[in-house]
């Protein structure tokens, strides 16, 4: 089986994403700088798999160290490229590091698929991209509204770099997810997400709210212009999110795409409020979630969610959790991380 290197696969979707690969018989080599990410990791996705993919600690942007990966595992097919810094806050903070990492690692593939003559991609790309859309839901054909930060411009321009460097050279195949609000972990609690110091999104500050390690949630703003105030978007299963890599991969092997580049929302079609996330939480585990409400998060769209038609016609890939397994697959791993601790 063809064997597929996963960059970032230590993290959050990364890990989940190489779970599925190796339970559809993919091999797969994880590089990663552990820069947002344990090491403990690789033990869930063994005790899951009952396989140890290969693991070497490199960051993406050191091309020599990059260059001796592709020399080591010549049997590299794909390329899943997660590897990046996510946090909005952080990048307005620091963009010249965001940029420096986010597109170097990116350039850094380019150059070696070519030498190595390694032909597929598929890249973590984000909702981000269409800022607040004009029509809900949205589809794939939405313009790309100027992006709010220094983390979401890397998207885009990573998006664009892709494009160009597919159009130059047609041997390069392309797959472009636009992720929605990925949140949830494995069924089995062993692996899920697992956010440095205070977290910045939503579900992570609930699970840990409700474990009493925080306080209180604080809920950004209820007088937007939706039905209950709060923002609404796509919360997508990140185990249903891992899943469409491997058809991604799957599609691209057998060379089914009509163009060498393919881009797909990854969501539900179902959009939710900041407070029907809290309120089904609460349902669902039967663990309060103190909150209260605050400003507005300066960069927060109001609303936004996806149209993923797209991604169900062609890729033969639909959401399928519900948010109650959802939310409660979160509070399982908030529940083993406590045990562990
Ligand atoms: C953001 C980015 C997304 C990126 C993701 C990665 C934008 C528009 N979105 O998603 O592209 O992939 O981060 O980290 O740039 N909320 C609270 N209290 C909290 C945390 C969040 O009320 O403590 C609210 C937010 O206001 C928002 C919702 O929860 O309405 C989801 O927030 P979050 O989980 O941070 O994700 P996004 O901002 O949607």
């Amino acid at each position: 089986m063809a064997r597929i290197l996963v960059t970032g696969g230590m993290g959050y979707i990364g890990s989940h994403t190489v779970v599925e690969l190796l339970n559809s018989g993919y091999d797969v080599v994880i590089v990663d700088n552990l820069s947002n990410s344990r090491v403990e990791v690789l033990q869930g996705i063994g005790q899951i798999t009952g396989k140890h993919p290969d693991f070497e600690n490199v960051d993406c942007t050191d091309y020599n160290e990059m260059s001796n990966i592709f020399a080591k595992y010549s049997d590299i097919q794909a390329i899943i490229h997660f590897a990046a810094s996510k946090a909005v806050g952080e990048s307005v903070e620091k963009p010249v590091m965001y940029y420096r990492n986010n597109i170097d690692s990116l350039l850094t593939l380019l150059e070696l698929m070519k030498v190595h003559k390694v032909e597929n991609i598929v890249f973590s790309s984000s909702c981000t991209v269409y800022g607040q859309p004009d029509i809900l839901p949205v589809d794939e054909s939405a313009p790309i509204k100027p992006a709010l930060s220094p983390y979401g411009n890397t998207k885009q321009i990573n998006e664009e770099i892709i494009r160009d460097a597919a159009y130059a050279d047609k041997n390069i195949h392309a797959v472009l997810l636009r992720y929605f609000n990925p949140i949830g972990a494995h069924p089995s609690a062993l692996i899920g997400e697992l956010p440095n110091g205070i977290p910045n999104n939503l579900l992570p500050y609930v699970t840990q709210t409700a474990a009493g390690l925080r306080q209180k949630l604080r809920i950004f703003g209820d007088d937007y212009n939706t039905p209950d105030g709060s923002c609404i978007r796509d919360y997508i299963y990140v185990v249903d999110l891992a899943k469409a890599h491997v058809i991604a991969v799957q599609r691209m092997l057998e060379r089914k795409a009509e163009t060498n580049v393919e881009v797909f929302n990854l969501g539900t079609g179902r959009g939710l409020s900041v407070l029907e996330i809290v309120e089904t939480f609460k349902k669902v585990t039967g663990v309060d979630v103190p909150y209260e409400i605050v400003a507005r998060r300066e960069g927060d769209i109001e609303q936004v969610w996806a149209d993923p038609r797209k991604a169900n016609a062609v890729l033969g890939w639909k959401a399928q959790a519900t948010v109650e397994e959802t939310l409660l697959s979160a509070w399982r791993w908030q529940e083993h991380l406590a045990q562990q601790a």
